[in-house]
């Protein structure tokens, strides 16, 4: 699905409207981007997966000047938006990034996008890729909503993005945001997603954690 039908907006308020709708958006960028290991101002190859209008890859380019970007996204249009952002140093792919071919790279990075993967299975097919494609010490770093595994947690986390939502709409139009992403989105424990990281081969850690939001960083 296209993302402004997705989040149900004109593709144009993009980056206005992901941080109403996302809480800590821009902090988790920085904290994604400062996940990468430290090259010296050498070259390298950082892959997108879900690039959407470029915001994380921009913050990613800050810490690795010299960086080349590929950046996947199924939907074109917001691929155009990423292009403007990040000029010639990106290679735009429309397409599925669960079934291409990942290119061999020094880091591979996420944000709000791989909760659309459908199953665990399928993730585990995904980290299983990443893990192949990434040189030795590149990073796979993820930045998503992670469930708690406690309930009476869950219930917490879900009224703090509920109290950010209605920062910007009325409480009935927030909670039909959550209840219309909760239909379409498939959000895992962090437990359970660190697990299928490590199954993967990665050493795992959280560098950052509120409520449901967490950036992973999966090393290779
Ligand atoms: C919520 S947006 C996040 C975009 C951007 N990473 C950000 O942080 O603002 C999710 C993006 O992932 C893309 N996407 C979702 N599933 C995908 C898939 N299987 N293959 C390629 N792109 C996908 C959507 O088209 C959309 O641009």
């Amino acid at each position: 699905m296209a993302v402004g039908a997705h989040l149900g907006i004109p593709l144009r308020e993009y980056d206005e409207r992901i941080r109403t709708f996302i809480p800590w958006y821009d902090e988790m960028l920085d904290e994604a981007a400062a996940c990468l290991p430290r090259r010296g101002g050498k070259s390298a190859t950082l892959v997108d997966l879900g690039i959407g209008s470029g915001a994380l890859a921009a913050e990613c380019v800050s810490v690795w000047p010299r960086a080349r970007v590929i950046g996947f996204d199924s939907d074109a249009e917001i691929l155009q938006m990423a292009g403007a952002r990040l000029g010639s140093r990106l290679t735009g792919c429309v397409g599925d990034f669960e079934t291409a071919t990942m290119p061999r790279c020094e880091a591979i990075v996420s944000a709000f996008a791989l909760h659309h993967v459908r199953t665990a299975r399928s993730k585990a097919t995904l980290y299983r890729k990443c893990h192949r494609a990434l040189t030795a010490g590149g990073v796979l770093v993820i930045a998503d909503c992670q469930l708690s595994s406690r309930a009476d947690l869950a219930v917490v986390d879900r009224a703090a993005w509920l109290s950010h939502l209605c920062q910007y709409y009325t409480a009935a139009e927030s909670r039909a945001f959550l209840r219309a992403w909760a239909k379409q989105d498939h959000y895992l424990t962090l437990t359970d997603e660190l697990a299928l990281l490590q199954a993967a081969g990665f050493r795992t850690d959280v560098r950052w954690r509120r409520y449901s939001f967490a950036v992973i960083v999966a090393s290779r």
